[in-house]
């Protein structure tokens, strides 16, 4: 297959540029799956700013149809929530009119979109508006955004489910990798704050499911394999608090002295609203047979510490 992703330098976009066919991510597929790994020789057209603008409507819709792609995946996005909010014309620019602009490259191409969503879509102000056995969103339920971020998120899901042919993943929290041009994950920066501090803040009130950006790519390859098509929540069910993130990474890395103290969001001066529980739930995907089922995020940040550790590649 031909496969376009764009945001090819973002976390999310990084893992599945970089890494679609490596031989490590369907080990990792295989053995979540309980099956022998199969190659995967995919042709992969990585695409960012500022050789490639997704924004740029007419250049954006040539350069795809071009490839000729059977899959783009959009991994492009700005995810700076304070900074977007009083940008609501650059949030529908990056977000919404970006899609539309690969809304028709697909059409073109007669290939699949893939577009990511947030839990952000699922604004609850404080935890106390979560009933404590609550097993998180489902894919039916209404989604009531907050900021512009979440917003412009929630309509640029809705143009792709206008493309014939769509796969919508909606995500809680992302982890891994990132290179000088992203925006960055609450892991790269206690892995960056390793060398600089031994105290650190980080907000105890609010409760995200964290995702390794290699089991998204393992999750998407099984979902593309099984022909899955529609809107579909990502998540093994896990979930934890930046704290808790935090606390746990400290200890994975060896330094269990550093000191972790839980802030709240009001102490951390954020401007937008922000959910205080994104955690979500698949109904769709429940019963799926062949798909990546998602590692709890304990064990997905420890693989991902190892690996970091231990390979060329990171
Ligand atoms: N991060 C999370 O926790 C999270 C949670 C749920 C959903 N998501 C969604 O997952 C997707 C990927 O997130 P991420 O964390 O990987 O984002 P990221 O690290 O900020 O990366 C976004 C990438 O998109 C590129 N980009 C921005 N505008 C572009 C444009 N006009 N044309 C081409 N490329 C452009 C950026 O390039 P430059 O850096 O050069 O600007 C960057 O490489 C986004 O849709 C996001 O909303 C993320």
């Amino acid at each position: 297959m031909k496969i376009v992703v764009i945001g090819s330098r973002g976390t999310l976009g990084m893992a599945l540029a970089d890494f679609w066919n490596d031989p490590r991510v369907e080990a990792r597929i295989a053995a979540n799956l309980g099956r022998d790994p199969v190659v995967s020789n995919d042709e992969i057209f990585p695409l960012n700013l500022p050789d490639f603008d997704v924004c740029s409507r007419m250049l954006a819709i040539d350069a795809i149809t071009e490839l000729e792609p059977d899959v783009v995946v959009n991994a492009s996005g700005i995810n700076l929530v304070d900074w977007l909010e009083p940008r609501g014309n650059t949030a529908m620019n990056v977000h919404v009119h970006a899609v539309a602009n690969l809304k028709t490259a697909v059409e073109r191409a007669g290939a699949l979109l893939v577009q990511f969503g947030c839990g952000e879509v699922f604004y609850r102000e404080s935890l106390s508006d979560v009933p404590p056995d609550f097993p998180g969103f489902s894919e039916s339920d209404e989604p009531n955004p907050a900021s512009v971020y979440a917003k412009t998120k929630l309509e640029s899901e809705r143009v792709a489910r206008e493309a014939s042919d769509h796969l919508v993943l909606r995500l809680s929290s992302l982890f891994g990798e990132t290179s000088e041009y992203s925006s960055g994950n609450l892991v790269a920066s206690l892995i960056n704050s390793l060398s600089r501090t031994t105290k650190i803040s980080v907000l105890s009130d609010r409760v995200m499911e964290p995702l390794w950006s290699i089991d998204v790519l393992c999750a998407l390859k099984t979902l593309l394999a099984r022909g899955v098509r529609g809107l579909c929540h990502l998540s093994g069910g896990s979930r934890a608090t930046p704290k808790e993130v935090a606390e746990r990474f400290f200890w994975e890395t060896g330094h269990r002295k550093r000191e972790v103290v839980g802030i709240s969001s009001k102490d951390y001066g954020e401007v937008a609203p922000r959910s205080a529980f994104t955690v979500l739930r698949s109904e769709t995907l429940g019963s799926t047979e062949g798909v990546y089922r998602i590692p709890d995020w304990r064990t997905a940040l420890r693989d991902y510490l190892d690996w970091r550790q231990g390979g060329s590649i990171f």
